[in-house]
């Protein structure tokens, strides 16, 4: 009996997502979501041609909502450039290196790397229909693709992260915004699978949530946005204690160095982003 009314609840969230056309599952929401506040933050033409009208709009409440937390705000638009920094620092004095970014999503970063680095080889990976959605949305926006840009079609869970990558591996792997939606064992899980498709000296870049960051979640003006944001996309489950948690949890899948980084310190250097920025997610650099 008291199941219904919350059926119901749910009945007419799921068709208010549906409507607002922000995609059925959480992945695609949450995709398009962070697309939309992206474009807003920073309208670049590549962040631009990522969205679309729906994604824009909710992007636009969502800062709405958040007025006053700006460092907060700042921070979406603060992780992928310093992911694309630390991408950077990683492959850095090398020649005919090899980037893999895993569950791109609507981030223009691969095509921004191959880009800027026309010898460099880029792999992006996500599931078909998003690529498919990629791919149209770049050429809408007259962004013509790279020629060494490579966007892999596939179900990471189907078959071996090797085995998709033909058994060649990377100078540094990436994925941003991933880990918090997995369990503990399953971030150790899938960190211990990336490390097999690295070089030796190979790097794996990825952030992961802190209970002080879920907490500091529940604070201050943002707090509505961010419970929009979550019950859109699902559970936070991939939550370490502190610092030296993720650290243990990344050496405890093999990997012989891993440091990590709060948000703030690494875009301290990058002049476009803005500041303040407040540090809602920690970034680890794990060396196989
Ligand atoms: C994990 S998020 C991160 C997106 C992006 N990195 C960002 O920060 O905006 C969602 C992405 O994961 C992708 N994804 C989810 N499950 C996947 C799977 N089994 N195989 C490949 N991609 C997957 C979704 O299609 C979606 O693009």
């Amino acid at each position: 009996m008291s199941e219904q009314p919350n059926k119901q609840v749910s009945a007419a969230a799921q068709e208010l997502r549906d409507i607002l056309g922000l995609g059925k599952s959480g992945e695609q929401r949450r995709a398009e979501m962070l697309a939309g506040i992206r474009a807003e933050l920073m309208p670049k033409p590549e962040y631009m041609a990522m969205t679309r009208m729906a994604g824009r709009i909710i992007g636009s409440t969502l800062l709405r909502l958040s007025r006053g937390d700006q460092a907060k705000i700042n921070a979406v638009i603060a992780r992928p450039e310093a992911f694309r920094y630390l991408v950077r620092q990683a492959l850095q004095g090398k020649t005919d290196a090899h980037y893999v970014e895993l569950v791109s999503g609507f981030l223009p970063r691969a095509w921004q790397m191959a880009h800027e680095f026309p010898h460099l080889r880029v792999t992006e990976v996500d599931l078909p229909d998003m690529i498919a959605e990629k791919r149209r949305r770049f050429e809408r926006a007259k962004l013509p693709l790279p020629p060494n840009l490579q966007m892999l079609s596939t179900e990471l869970c189907a078959k071996p992260l090797a085995e998709i990558l033909g058994g060649e591996q990377a100078d540094a792997i990436s994925a941003e915004g991933l880990l918090p939606y997995f369990e503990l064992d399953r971030v150790q899980h899938i960190a211990a699978c990336v490390r097999q498709s690295l070089k030796d000296d190979g790097v794996f870049i990825a952030d992961i949530l802190t209970k002080e960051i879920v907490h500091m979640l529940t604070l201050g003006r943002s707090r509505q946005a961010a419970g929009i944001f979550r019950r859109n996309v699902g559970k936070w489950l991939g939550v370490v204690n502190d610092r030296a948690h993720a650290e243990e949890l990344f050496k405890a899948a093999g990997y012989a160095h891993v440091e990590t980084y709060k948000l703030s310190e690494v875009v301290a250097p990058l002049a476009d982003v803005r500041k303040p920025v407040a540090d809602l997610t920690l970034l680890i650099v794990a060396r196989r």
